[in-house]
C-alpha cells in the first residue's frame, strides 16, 4: 500500500523471491541475526507467511519484516514477528512503522486474534520500537539466544475483539 512519507512515498507490498538477497544485506546491515537468503526465499513461498518490503519510489527496499500465522493456544490463529529491519540510515523516521500497520491491516483481515515476537533484552531501541507500536512486555526467556547468550523478553499485541454478528 503506498503511503506519505516526507517528500516521497513509500510503498509496502509482498516481498518476491527475487528480493531475498536484499533482506539478507538489509538484516545484516540493522545487525540482526539474519537469514539465509535461500531461507528468506523459502519463507516468501509459505503459505502461511507474510514477507513485506518498504520500498520508495524508485524502487530501493528501505526494510522488511517476517511474520508467520500460527495456531492460536486458545481459538482460531495467531501470528509471529521473526525479523523487522531498517536501513539504519532511515532508522527512526517511521519506515518500521509502516510496515507494521501494513502488518496489522493484513493480519486484521484474516481475523488474527494476537501478534507473539521475542527481542534480545538488550535491544532498547526495538523494545521501545514495539511499545510505540501497541506491544506490551508478557514475560522473558532466560538464556533463549545464543552468541552472545541473552534473556528474551516476549512482547504480544492483542488486537481488539470484532463485534459479533447476531441474525435477527
Ligand atoms: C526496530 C526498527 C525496525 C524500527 O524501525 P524504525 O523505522 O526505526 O521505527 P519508527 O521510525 O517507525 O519508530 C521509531 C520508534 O522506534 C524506537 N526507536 C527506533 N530506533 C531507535 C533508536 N535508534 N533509538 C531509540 N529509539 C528508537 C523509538 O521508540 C522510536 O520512537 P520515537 O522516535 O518517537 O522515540 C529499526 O530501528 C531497526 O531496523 N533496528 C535494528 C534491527 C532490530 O533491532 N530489529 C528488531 C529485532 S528483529
Amino acid at each position: 500500500m503506498p503511503y506519505e512519507f516526507g517528500n516521497s512515498n513509500i510503498k509496502v507490498t509482498n516481498a518476491d523471491t527475487d528480493d531475498s538477497v536484499r533482506l539478507r544485506e538489509i538484516a545484516l546491515e540493522a545487525n540482526i541475526d539474519a537469514w539465509t537468503a535461500a531461507d528468506y526465499s523459502e519463507e516468501i513461498g509459505r503459505i502461511d507467511s507474510i514477507v513485506l518490503k518498504a520500498e520508495s519510489s524508485n524502487g530501493e527496499i528501505l526494510g522488511f519484516l517476517v511474520a508467520r500465522i500460527v495456531p492460536s493456544n486458545s481459538a482460531g490463529q495467531d501470528a509471529e514477528l521473526y525479523n523487522i529491519a531498517v536501513r539504519p540510515a532511515l532508522q527512526r523516521s517511521g519506515v518500521g512503522g509502516l510496515l507494521i500497520a501494513d502488518l496489522f491491516q493484513r493480519l486484521r483481515i484474516d481475523e488474527v486474534n494476537c501478534v507473539w515476537l521475542e527481542v534480545r533484552a538488550s535491544n532498547s531501541n526495538a523494545i521501545n520500537f514495539y511499545s510505540k507500536y501497541g506491544f506490551t512486555n508478557v514475560s522473558v526467556r532466560r538464556n533463549f539466544y545464543s552468541d552472545p547468550t541473552e534473556d528474551a523478553v516476549t512482547m504480544g499485541f492483542a488486537f481488539p475483539a470484532l463485534p459479533t454478528v447476531t441474525e435477527m
